[in-house]
């Protein structure tokens, strides 16, 4: 959800800002800014658009030569995407800009706000709340002594709401103020140069070296040196972090989207993520809190998530609860936040985010945390917030993950909450110690079926082809299908913008059915034997009223699939890990509509990669 970044040095700023900027465009694209000090005062070019349109304007205004600037890169909360609404803001009265800041996050108490400058003298050129910041920072520091880093302290705590802020003032040409609360924000620490960013691919061109802002810290960002206060104005002595990271693993490598590359990793995704875990036929998690005495007094479990993440949880709730008979919930973390839930000392918490950063899961981590339960994270990005925050992490290894709709971490994610379910069953005594190395056996033989599964590539292309023009797609399935028809149908809607709909296939004739027409195109799911007959039936009452129908199913399925047009089987697996295998003929579906639509698959409309604000 949007993406700042900020840089001074000695040398020539607009590159690194534009190349950071480059490398945050997937947490929001729909304008980008920067405000840089240069021979003739604080400037700033902004435009609606992706970078390249920024790129192209500052070319068009004679270019920006500067050694301390601001960017960012939005995805618009408050007032359209457009010109002016796109970060930097000024803040000054009279169109005198003295301070430009960079926003993520919202200011809960605009409105409030912009009342009370405007009848101070402020106008506003733009809809949005962070305008309310700029022009709040001037205010407090006009005719005062106070620094800079002074009156950004004062003035974050008039605000409500969360943000990640960057700014710079007229004042202090080669400094960058940077502040936060529930947004995050690191500061790369360089030779004779420094950085602020909303996450570190977009430093890592120029140092391995980080701080990591905690909420409520202000920190004054120069190029020799760093400091950091917290909320009380006392210097902090913050641990310096350096990044483990392969470079490669963000780029392209030859295919045409990072989706398509994404999807193809998923084999090594989960094995990096399951190969850790498993030592001596048997799972272990004891570093990350889940010791064998916890896991048999656990009362509850609540899976909190958004998303997939949250699809990812409802596949798990069901793995969980048939092997381990304990009562599990999969909730979505908007809603769990605000309704009160009932939530015990002995419950566990589990909550699943790629980012690590979606503000709606953080918000529900902390409320069991209070509550009292015992909270798990299953994360892809090592140190994110909720990572840090969490009494425990599971880390996915799935590496970074650049395309918005995700593939290979939502696949980790399985895998993990899996090996959970493996591990609670064992040792609340529901699995033989045999079971569970048959089970460990399963987990590690997962990524060459997902491997085998992938071979269904061309087919998904010539079906998708095909299936392309329809306005509308449904997917069934019962049980952990539907809970893996959710997260195909999410797939489709957000790269292809084609209008689809998961249904339990049981619960469609209860209404929705009356949307079937000749031509509609279902999506049948039926990898669970006990279930195939009953799917089957389903499908039947689809295709009595027009539908096509795409059936993915098992090797080993026994119904009726004369009536379908197209069959797509998966390898033989253990039928609690089907969801790892029906979901990727799916995802390839969903990729090859998008392609066929001329979508930006990558970044596809409205959307943001990490979504931190509510
Ligand atoms: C994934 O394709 C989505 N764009 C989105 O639903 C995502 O899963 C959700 O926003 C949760 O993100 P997180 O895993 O980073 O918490
Ligand atoms: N609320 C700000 C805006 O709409 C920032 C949004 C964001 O964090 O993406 O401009």
């Amino acid at each position: 959800m949007c993406g700042i970044v900020g840089f001074t040095g000695r040398e020539n700023a607009l590159p690194v800002l534009i190349k950071g900027l480059y490398s945050l465009e997937y947490r929001g694209y729909d304008s980008a800014g920067v405000a840089a000090f240069t021979k003739e005062g604080l400037r700033v070019v902004k435009t609606q658009g992706r970078i390249a349109n920024l790129e192209e304007k500052i070319k068009e205004e004679g270019g920006l030569c500067c050694t301390c600037g601001i960017g960012h890169t939005r995805w618009a909360t408050h007032g359209e995407p457009s010109d002016r609404n796109s970060h930097p803001h000024l803040g000054g009265k009279d169109g005198m800009g003295k301070v430009a800041v960079v926003h993520n996050g919202i200011i809960e108490n605009y409105q409030d706000l912009r009342t009370r400058l405007e009848k101070h003298g402020y106008a506003f050129q733009s809809e949005t709340d962070t305008e309310t910041v700029a022009h709040l920072i001037d205010y407090l520091h006009t005719g005062k002594q106070e620094d800079l880093a002074q009156t950004v302290l004062a003035a974050v705590q008039r605000i409500r709401g969360s943000y990640a802020l960057g700014v710079v003032s007229l004042d202090n040409p080669d400094e960058i103020v940077a502040a936060r609360r529930d947004n995050p924000l690191v500061i790369g620490l360089g030779k004779e140069e420094n950085m602020i960013a909303s996450d570190i691919t977009a430093i890592i061109s120029r140092t391995d070296r980080y701080i990591i802002l905690d909420d409520n810290e202000v920190a004054i960002v120069r190029p020799d040196g760093v400091t950091v206060m917290n909320e009380f104005g006392e210097t902090l002595d913050k641990p310096v972090q350096t990044v483990t990271w392969d470079m490669s693993a963000a780029e392209k490598g030859g295919y045409e989207h990072f989706m398509i590359k994404e999807i193809m990793e998923q084999p090594k995704a989960v094995g990096d993520t399951v190969r850790p875990r498993i030592q001596n036929d048997s799972i272990l998690f004891e570093e990350c809190g889940l010791t064998d005495e916890r896991l048999r007094e656990i009362e509850n479990i609540h899976i909190v998530a958004c998303g997939s993440a949250l699809h990812a949880g409802m596949v798990g709730k069901r793995v969980i609860e048939s092997m381990c008979r304990v009562r599990c919930s999969a909730e979505v973390a908007s809603e769990f936040r605000y309704e009160n839930p009932i939530i015990g000392k002995k419950d566990l918490c589990i909550v699943v985010s790629q980012s690590g950063e979606t503000a709606d899961t953080l918000a529900a981590m902390r409320l069991a945390k209070q509550a009292g339960a015992f909270t798990v994270a299953i994360v892809n990005v090592v140190s994110s917030t909720i990572a840090r925050e969490a009494d425990g992490v599971l880390y996915t290894w799935a590496g970074p993950e650049i395309a918005v709709a995700t593939t290979k971490a939502y696949s980790a994610q399985l895998a993990a909450l899996y090996m959970i379910s493996v591990r609670i069953a064992r040792v609340r005594g529901h699995i033989s110690i045999g079971d569970e190395k048959a089970l460990c056996a399963e987990l590690r033989r997962l990524p060459r079926l997902i491997e085998q599964t992938l071979a269904c590539k061309e087919q998904m292309q010539r079906i998708a082809t095909r299936y392309a023009n329809r306005a509308s797609v449904f997917f069934l399935g019962r049980g952990l299908d539907y809970a893996a028809a959710l997260e195909a149908s999410l797939k489709l809607k957000e790269i292809s913008y084609v209008h689809s709909e998961a249904y339990a296939a049981g619960e469609l004739k209860h209404g929705t059915i009356s949307l079937i027409e000749k031509g509609t195109l279902v999506v049948a799911l039926a990898t669970q034997p006990a279930l195939f007959e009953k799917t089957v039936s389903n499908i039947r009452e689809v295709v009595s009223r027009g539908a096509s129908v795409v059936l993915v199913t098992t090797d080993d399925f026994t119904g009726d699939e004369s009536v379908c047009r197209h069959i797509v089987r998966l390898p033989k697996c253990l039928s609690e890990f089907s969801a790892s295998l029906s979901i990727i003929p799916l995802q390839l579906l969903a990729y090859y509509v998008a392609v066929e639509r001329s979508c930006d698959v990558d970044k596809p409309r409205n959307l943001a990669k990490s979504v931190t604000v509510e």
